[in-house]
């Protein structure tokens, strides 16, 4: 870990006082007990969430399948609870089927990303003035999903680029990482205007493109930022302040194994809520905990 960045970021968060003699590890005083590592036995054994709440599933109905149940999907390697439905398993609309048959048709993220620039059944490409397609290096194998561009993203068509990205980078560069070490991308890869939240059926038309990204850079670790992400690739139901910091697995089709996903709060969340930091803190060292121990 970079001590020093570790410093710079405790600074910007304004911890750049001492107030003690001897250092007090709080985290450690006030944590609640969670493991080291978090794996597919945490996901399993983990309580079970509540029923969704109407508002959870997306209300949308298809007019057939969807086009993209591979055996993987169709057969999760781990047992999904069946309230917890990931948004890519609900019925998806004529929009969808249409993204999912496009997100299919590539084979590569060059042709991912033409497939993005080409399709025009999300309405946000007509007021977005960029396509923000992904940052960073694909053959990384630590991917983060974040939950669609702000202002400065869509102007420059690269994600993270704003505000709350500068910060991300300050957060990941005190655990050691930056952006060769990780391929950073979003939910929704255009504006929603005036920065408002994306609706459902823009992230059920958006989904198939993610879920190809995903499928064709097979990370070993995925990171997803903030609520929107977590939900829609997930399906949990609980929010994300209780999601935070466990590692759960999530089915992607076309691979052949679920990928292991942490759900952290969103960067801009953290600039609008100091006390929130602390748990930010705790997510990072647990992420670099694990990315240090698949590779020993
Ligand atoms: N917030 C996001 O979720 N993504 C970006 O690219 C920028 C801000």
């Amino acid at each position: 870990m970079d001590a020093l960045a570790a410093l710079r970021l405790q600074i910007a968060w304004g911890a750049d006082e001492a107030l003690e003699e001897a250092p007090l590890d709080r985290l450690a005083a006030g944590a609640r007990p969670r493991p080291a590592q978090a794996t597919a036995a945490a996901t399993a054994a983990r309580p079970a969430l509540p029923a969704p709440r109407p508002a959870a599933a997306p209300a949308i109905r298809a007019a057939g399948p969807p086009a993209h149940a591979t055996p993987a999907h169709a057969t999760p390697a781990h047992a999904t609870p069946a309230h917890a439905t990931p948004v890519h398993a609900t019925p998806v609309h004529a929009a969808a089927l249409r993204a999912q048959a496009a997100a299919d048709a590539a084979h590569t993220l060059a042709e991912l990303r033409a497939a993005l620039a080409a399709f025009d059944g999300c309405p946000l490409a007509a007021t977005a003035t960029n396509l923000v397609f992904a940052d960073g290096n694909p053959e990384a194998g630590l991917m983060l999903v974040g939950e669609g561009p702000g202002a400065e993203e869509d102007r420059a068509g690269r994600p993270f680029v704003g505000p709350s990205g500068q910060f991300l980078d300050r957060m990941l560069a005190s655990i050691g990482l930056d952006r060769t070490q990780l391929l950073i991308t979003n939910l929704i890869p255009w504006r929603p205007p005036g920065n408002r939240n994306p609706t459902d059926t823009e992230v059920l038309t958006c989904l198939p493109f993610l879920l190809r990204h995903i499928a064709l850079v097979r990370p070993r670790r995925l990171v997803l930022l903030g609520a929107l992400a977590t939900r829609a690739l997930t399906g949990g139901v609980t929010g994300i302040t209780r999601m935070r910091g466990r590692w759960v697995e999530v089915t992607i089709p076309g691979l052949a194994a679920p990928v292991p996903a942490l759900p952290m709060l969103h960067p801009a969340y953290l600039l609008r809520s100091p006390g929130a930091k602390r748990l930010a803190w705790a997510d990072l060292v647990a992420l670099r905990r694990t990315l240090d121990a698949d590779v020993k």
